[in-house]
């Protein structure tokens, strides 16, 4: 009997992501490549002859979650009219990029394993388990195509990611992300601002410039940071709302701080990643500015566009860190009254300069920070969103909220999540992905709730 390789035609295919905005990008291009070739995306495991993860290795939870999830998948029967005999899985992002081959030892059942600089090769390797062959992995250093070259299928019609820089150069002691994603590579501003462009006549409401560190953007290409020109050039196509992520703050320059309350379409919105609050820590941790610097910046930014909503991240337990500095960066958490603040307790990544830093503060110790930070940080969140009541503030409706389907869930400029009911006489397709004013009745923590005026 004359079996036949199944084509991408026959088959289903699931890519489940974790991590940052960058990993979610890729994976709409993993999404876009794989419907370009016939396959069809279904929304569960379970439906899937190809699940993809999109991994992330910047803390050692990732790493753990990954490999269960993915030893768990050897109980998931295939559907029952799937082509393949065995459901082909494959990893990809940054785990995938970190331990190539070396995956099929730990997690034998794997077919694929594609690196950070690998999208593009996807189709190929799993076309060559499809024609036979055992397993497949592919992890090169670096790609000559930027993943905004390969198809797309975004996640939401009306809000799309635009990568301006892959890649970083900063080697923050703790971080793994340079080792995984390479140096700085900066796309050409041409090349921004036509994708840019390509959005705001397709009817998309937001674009988010992302990067590792968006602020050093064009240093490999014209020999100066050009961010700025970036944002002007964009605001220029026509967007109604831009956003960008992740700043670094020793490269926030005045004349980006000048554009928050002055350029058009920027949202009042940045998240600075301050990582500690005492100039000890954030010296071992290898980020060159102090805690009077990055005061400044806030202060600046106030003064640019008063009312600015502003975000960060927090490491707590970095080695060798003492109480003193532990509550240095509580104080600077108090005072800067932070929208929103990520906090993480250190994660130790083997290559990296921290994980042969002396770390001997007991776990429970570190626990006990953490909790206290996050105490504070909820109650700054909810002080924040409390000023918002009684106001009217234009919404980007997202879709129904996922808790509760009579609510439409969207976000405010100030990157709030609002939620209010959908008005009588008005479908959820008109509303979905416009921007209407809601006035907001209540403020919790994580959310403002209100109506449609
Ligand atoms: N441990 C804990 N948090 C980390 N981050 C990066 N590396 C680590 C690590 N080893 C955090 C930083 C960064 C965010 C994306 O993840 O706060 O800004
Ligand atoms: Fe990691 Fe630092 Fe680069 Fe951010 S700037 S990705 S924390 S090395």
């Amino acid at each position: 009997m004359i079996s036949q390789t199944p084509s991408f035609g026959d088959l289903t295919f699931h890519v489940q992501t974790f991590g940052c905005q960058m990993n979610k990008h890729d994976s709409e291009r993993v999404v876009g490549m794989l419907e370009n070739l016939g396959a069809r995306d279904v929304g569960t495991i379970e439906e899937a002859d190809i699940v993809v993860f999109m991994t992330c290795c910047v803390r050692e939870a990732a790493d753990i979650r990954l490999i269960g999830q993915v030893n768990t998948m050897k109980n998931v029967k295939l559907r029952p009219n799937s082509p393949l005999s065995k459901r082909i899985i494959a990893v990809g992002g940054c785990i995938g990029q970190r331990d190539g081959e070396k995956l099929f030892d730990e997690l034998p059942h794997l077919s694929v394993v594609f690196g950070t600089n690998n999208l593009a090769s996807l189709p190929g390797l799993i076309s060559d388990v499809l024609d036979g062959c055992g397993h497949r992995a592919e992890t090169i250093d670096e790609s000559k195509l930027f993943p905004s070259d390969l198809p797309s299928t975004r996640e939401h019609s009306w809000a799309a990611w635009l990568p301006i820089t892959i890649g970083c150069n900063n080697f923050c002691t703790y971080c793994i992300v340079p080792y995984v994603r390479g140096r700085e590579k900066s796309r050409t501003l041409e090349e921004i601002v036509a994708e840019a462009q390509r959005y705001v006549d397709a009817g998309v409401k937001e674009i988010t410039l992302i990067g590792q560190n968006v602020n050093s953007y064009g240093r490999d290409l014209y020999g100066e940071p050009r961010f700025a020109e970036v944002l002007k050039a964009v605001d220029a196509t026509g967007i109604e709302r831009l956003r960008f992520a992740t700043s670094h703050p020793k490269d926030l320059t005045d004349e980006v701080i000048g554009m928050f309350g002055s350029l058009r379409s920027l949202m009042p919105a940045l998240h600075l990643p301050a990582q500690s609050g005492s100039n000890a820590i954030l010296e071992a941790m290898h980020r060159n500015y102090t805690v009077e610097r990055y005061h400044e910046l806030i202060d600046k930014l106030r003064d640019a566009c008063p009312g600015i909503a502003l975000s960060t991240d927090i490491i707590v337990g970095f080695p060798g860190e003492t109480e003193a500095d532990f509550e240095d960066t509580y104080r600077l958490v108090d005072e800067v009254g932070y929208s929103q603040v990520f906090t993480f307790i250190y994660s130790k990544r083997e290559g990296t300069p921290a994980a042969s830093m002396p770390d001997d503060t007991p776990r429970e110790v570190i626990q006990e920070r953490f909790d206290r930070l996050v105490d504070l940080v909820q109650q700054r969140a909810y002080l924040a969103n409390q000023a918002e009541l009684g106001a009217t503030i234009p919404v980007l409706v997202e879709g129904a909220s996922k808790r509760d389907a009579a609510l439409l869930t969207g976000k405010s400029p100030k990157n709030q999540t609002v939620h209010a009911p959908l008005p009588e006489a008005v479908s959820l397709s008109d509303i979905v992905g416009t921007i209407a004013p809601v006035k907001i009745d209540e403020a919790r923590t994580w959310y403002l709730k209100g109506h449609f005026v």
